[in-house]
């Protein structure tokens, strides 16, 4: 329950106040002059002081300075008599939330108290929310111990509080997305957003109005302005996301935006000044795609001041555990399987894939494994291996097994996900992330039937 200060110097108004909220339910604390109020905001943290104007040794306008020095979170209504509003608009000038003139009705005053207590409860929400976000993009949670990624995150610490250009390369899934908003929420620019844009997602003709914004009419669809993404990210930062597949003509207009550090919108004449950090990210071969004369070699160099390359998972295995560790943790939580972990077996089978799909690849395997999985560990059995194109479906032996084996391996899994689905087959199809012709192919191959309902 919220807290409240009173600080009134009428005894009978005093009286009936304390009466009055205590009786919603508030926690209700009372000052008859300034110096009792002012050892009250030591000692004690209120969400709202409620003051009177005139008090007999202050003034409500020196109470509301000190709750706002010693607690600028805290609220602050005036209680003033009728004539001084004057005063009364110089406290909100201050900072005071509100004011209320006597007399008043109570639930005039029991209105203003609970608008001020929601807006305290509003921006506590926010602030954890932040909070949330802000340790859900702590350094700790890039995984790993190897030296790469104990050396980039090393550098990256150093470099987020900077406005550089940073440009993260990387096969899919190997973690460019999660590094740049771990440097976006480690700069004094977490307040404001990360805005992220898939340059290969959006049709060319969209993107320059998506990243500008445009004004009314400058196309047949364009019937009212329009922000762009530039100016929501301003403050903020801007993830240029597959940057390499930035369209050639795109690619002047956003090196005469980094330059100029303004816009224009698309139909409009004239320029607005943004403040905005760039984070640009690729899976292609930038350098070869600039030698082919697919990238501009201007724009290359604007982005690349500050080069990270995340190295794909199988340049550094000693990684693998830790992850794996990592990502069940999150998944298993999830599907209210808390207690399921891996059998040292299947960490090792872990470790002799090579993630084409990365850490990604790693957390849909997981994902599949404890769907697979019964009781409470997850064993080499429970582990099929998908191709990032979800086209093959392939059991890896963790040592060299004869062909029928590996064979009967498949069948086991295919058998379990389709009883785990009830003989669904799209549902199964889905689980093990096959298409259902091969599904189906399988099942008649290894001569898979249903058996008969009892
Ligand atoms: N080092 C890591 N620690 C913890 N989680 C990671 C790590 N690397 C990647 N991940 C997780 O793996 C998934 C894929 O990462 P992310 O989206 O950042 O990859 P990406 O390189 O942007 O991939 P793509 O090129 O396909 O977009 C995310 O869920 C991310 O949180
Ligand atoms: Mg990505």
């Amino acid at each position: 329950m919220a807290s409240i200060l009173i600080v009134e110097d009428d005894n009978t108004l005093r009286q009936v106040l304390i009466n009055l909220l205590t009786g919603q339910g508030y926690r209700v604390s009372s000052a008859a002059c300034g110096k009792e109020a002012e050892s009250a905001l030591k000692n004690d943290i209120f969400e709202l002081v409620l003051t009177d104007l005139c008090l007999g040794d202050t003034s409500g306008l020196d109470i509301l300075n000190a709750s706002k020095r010693l607690h600028p979170e805290t609220e602050v209504i005036i209680m003033t008599a009728f004539g001084s509003v004057k005063t009364a608009v110089e406290a909100m000038q201050n900072g005071a939330w509100d004011y209320i003139t006597k007399p008043f009705k109570h639930d005039e005053l029991l209105l203003k108290v609970s608008k001020a207590l929601e807006r305290i409860e509003l921006r506590n929400e926010v602030r954890l929310l932040r909070q949330e976000v802000a340790h859900q993009f702590g350094f700790d949670n890039i995984i790993g111990n190897s030296k790469i990624i104990t050396d980039l995150k090393k550098i990256a610490g150093r470099i987020s509080n900077s406005d550089i250009a940073v440009l993260i390369t990387g096969e899919s899934g190997t973690g460019k997305e999660l590094f740049a908003k771990v440097l976006h929420h480690h700069s004094a620019r977490r307040k404001k957003g990360f805005v992220p844009i898939n340059c290969s997602a959006i049709p060319e003709s969209l993107l320059e109005s998506e990243l500008f914004g445009h004004i009314k009419g400058a196309f047949t669809s364009a019937v009212t302005n329009r922000r762009g993404l530039f100016e929501e990210a301003e403050g903020g930062t801007l993830f240029l996301d597959e940057i390499g597949d930035l369209p050639y003509s795109t690619q002047a207009k956003l090196l005469r935006v980094l330059q100029e550090k303004e816009i224009r919108p698309v139909g409009g004449n004239s320029t607005r000044s943004i403040d905005v950090r760039i984070i640009a990210a690729t899976n292609s071969d930038l350098g070869q795609k600039v030698e082919n004369g697919q990238f501009r070699e201007d724009l290359f160099y604007r982005l690349n001041v500050m080069p990270l390359h995340v190295p794909p998972l199988r340049e550094r295995p000693e990684d693998i555990p830790l992850l794996a560790e990592y990502c069940l943790r999150k998944i298993r939580g999830e599907y209210g399987r808390n207690e399921v972990t891996l059998t040292a077996d299947s960490v090792d089978m872990l470790l002799r894939h090579n993630w084409p799909g990365n850490v990604r690849e790693l957390e849909n395997t997981l994902k599949r494994a404890l769907a697979l999985s019964s009781g409470d560990s997850i064993s080499r059995e429970d582990i099929i291996f998908i191709s990032p194109q979800r086209t093959k479906l392939t059991v890896e032996p963790a040592e060299p097994v004869s062909k029928r084996s590996l064979l009967e391996n498949q069948k086991i899994q295919i058998l379990k996900s389709l009883e785990a689905n009830n003989w669904n087959y799209s549902m199964t199809a889905d689980q093990l992330g096959i298409g259902r012709t091969t599904l189906w192919r399988k099942v008649r191959k290894f001569n898979l039937k249903q058996p008969e309902a009892v």
